[in-house]
């Protein structure tokens, strides 16, 4: 991914920046297929509708597996929906993207794809961590090389660094099969830079909030289906989807929540065994 800095200025008169971040929508080109017992477009709407009710939102990060189906027409739906939000959307692809496709057709002004965030005194660095063919993700030498540049030549700007694969284990067996390869060297990696606060995901539709050394480490709920935390093999949670709203303050400090959607909206399919 080599696609242009984007740089604009917040919104808040305190200079914080309010982000977005949503994930795995997983969705397909029939807006009525259903995803394990939830529909897709349905959750994410619904998402996209508390999103419109949140005032002064900087910019939207989307931390891939936007599409469940490889279609043209899923990544055609993901623009047209997310292009209902003031703030534009930044994407990076997860396991189940095409890439090619996301580069393609993520071209809008609204909604397109991600690399360097440049909004007040943040910077947000956003990898991709996909390897083709396999559901488990990797930072390769030159997204690493990237990320030490951009962080050595802004040292003295506050970083947020987004990706698609978990970096550190969630305790779901299944899932942690399919984790980031390489996590540790990253945050390793990213630990020894004292300007970067926090490392964001998607991939493990479930909330996590841990530390490694100064770094906060975030993991956002999908906006469709819910992995259960801490089960062995693949079962569903009934929590509802979800979104991360973070505040960013110039002085490098970290505000954040997760929001899901009120009870019951969405059933998963309880007996399911895989995607
Ligand atoms: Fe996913």
């Amino acid at each position: 991914m080599n696609q242009p800095i984007h740089t604009f200025s917040p919104h808040a008169d305190d200079g914080s920046v309010l982000l977005a971040q949503v994930s795995d929508p997983h969705l397909f080109a029939d807006q009525d297929n259903a995803f394990l017992g939830v529909n897709p477009h349905a959750s994410l709407s619904a998402v996209i509708g508390e999103l419109q009710q949140t005032d002064g939102v900087d910019a939207v990060l989307a931390t891939g597996d936007l599409s469940q189906d490889h279609s043209d027409e899923a990544y055609h739906l993901f623009a047209r929906m997310m292009g209902k939000l003031p703030a534009p959307t930044f994407v990076l692809p997860g396991n189940h993207d095409s890439p090619h496709l996301m580069n393609a057709i993520l071209t809008g002004p609204k909604v397109k794809c991600g690399r360097r965030l440049v909004i007040g005194d943040w910077q947000i660095l956003m990898l991709d961590s996909t390897v083709v063919g396999k559901p488990s993700g990797h930072v390769s030498v030159d997204e690493r090389t990237w990320l030490v540049q951009m962080l050595k030549s802004h040292s003295d700007m506050n970083t947020l660094v987004a990706l698609h694969h978990h970096p550190v284990g969630t305790g779901c067996t299944w899932l942690d099969h399919h984790c980031l390869d390489n996590g540790h060297e990253l945050l390793a990696l990213l630990s020894r830079y004292h300007n970067v606060k926090a490392v964001i995901w998607g991939h493990v539709h479930q909330e996590m909030d841990q530390k490694y050394q100064h770094l906060r480490l975030l993991a956002v709920p999908s906006t469709s289906i819910q992995f259960l935390p801490n089960s062995h093999n693949f079962v569903l949670d009934s929590a509802q989807p979800g979104y991360r709203l973070l505040r960013l303050y110039p002085d490098g400090s970290i505000d954040t929540v997760v929001k899901r959607l009120s009870c019951g909206q969405f059933t998963p399919d309880g007996g399911a065994t895989g995607y």
